[in-house]
């Protein structure tokens, strides 16, 4: 039996508030440099491969929806360890296929260094394709979310729509995200730490459980 219990799971190497590492690589749309990204938010998302079906389906995704990304200000970046000349390759059938343009950049990464930088791939994999992480850096450059699904399972475009959306509403309002939150829902306020509040507060659960109200 395969027995993993000491191999680093991927996603494992970074911690949210990590600042992102940096690079430079080749890709669609020329070299690339990450930190060129400051000042903007970026989704850097692995695939396993090109030329599969998942991945296929995420992409044609992801170039519909463009347009709800650019006009959070928000760049996508994909990387996958295919060559350069599998990605054109894939884009060109995509786009006779699917009728769509990805024009959103892929990064290669043959040699699978910033696959590992992210802990995209475990050191200790053999397998040299990458899990599907999604990394959400902020205009700092710091890392705010990530998630990590398996190579058999897409992701889910408003999901990570609702994820920029939610990151964005707490830093312009200083508040949290309840559960399920979508994009015009109430933020919560943080809780107080002032026990006179907490006793002040009209009832048991109102100084920190409380709406913002029409603060945003
Ligand atoms: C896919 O994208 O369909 C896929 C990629 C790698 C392994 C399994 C499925």
């Amino acid at each position: 039996m395969d027995d993993r219990t000491s191999i680093a799971p991927p996603c494992a190497g970074l911690r949210i508030g990590d600042v992102a590492p940096d690079f430079e690589a080749r890709s669609t749309i020329g070299p690339i440099r990450l930190s060129a990204y400051r000042g903007r938010w970026l989704i850097l998302f692995s695939h396993p491969a090109d030329f599969t079906p998942v991945c296929t389906t995420e992409f044609v995704a992801l170039a519909r929806e463009a347009a709800a990304f650019d006009a959070r200000d928000c760049a996508l970046m994909a990387l996958s360890v295919d060559s350069l000349f599998s990605h054109f390759a894939w884009l060109r059938m995509i786009r006779d296929r699917f009728s769509i343009e990805v024009r959103f950049p892929i990064v290669e990464d043959p040699t699978l260094v910033i696959g590992r930088a992210f802990g995209m791939v475990s050191a200790q994999d053999n397998d040299s394709a990458t899990v599907r992480t999604t990394f959400f850096v902020d205009p700092k450059g710091v890392i705010r979310a990530m998630t990590c699904y398996p190579a058999n399972l897409g992701r889910s475009v408003p999901e990570m729509l609702r994820i920029l959306d939610g990151l964005q509403a707490i830093d312009a309002h200083g508040a949290l995200a309840p559960a399920n939150w979508q994009q015009g829902d109430p933020l919560l306020k943080a809780p107080t730490d002032d026990l006179d509040e907490v006793f002040a507060a009209s009832d048991a659960t109102g100084w920190f459980l409380r709406d913002m109200g029409g603060e945003n």
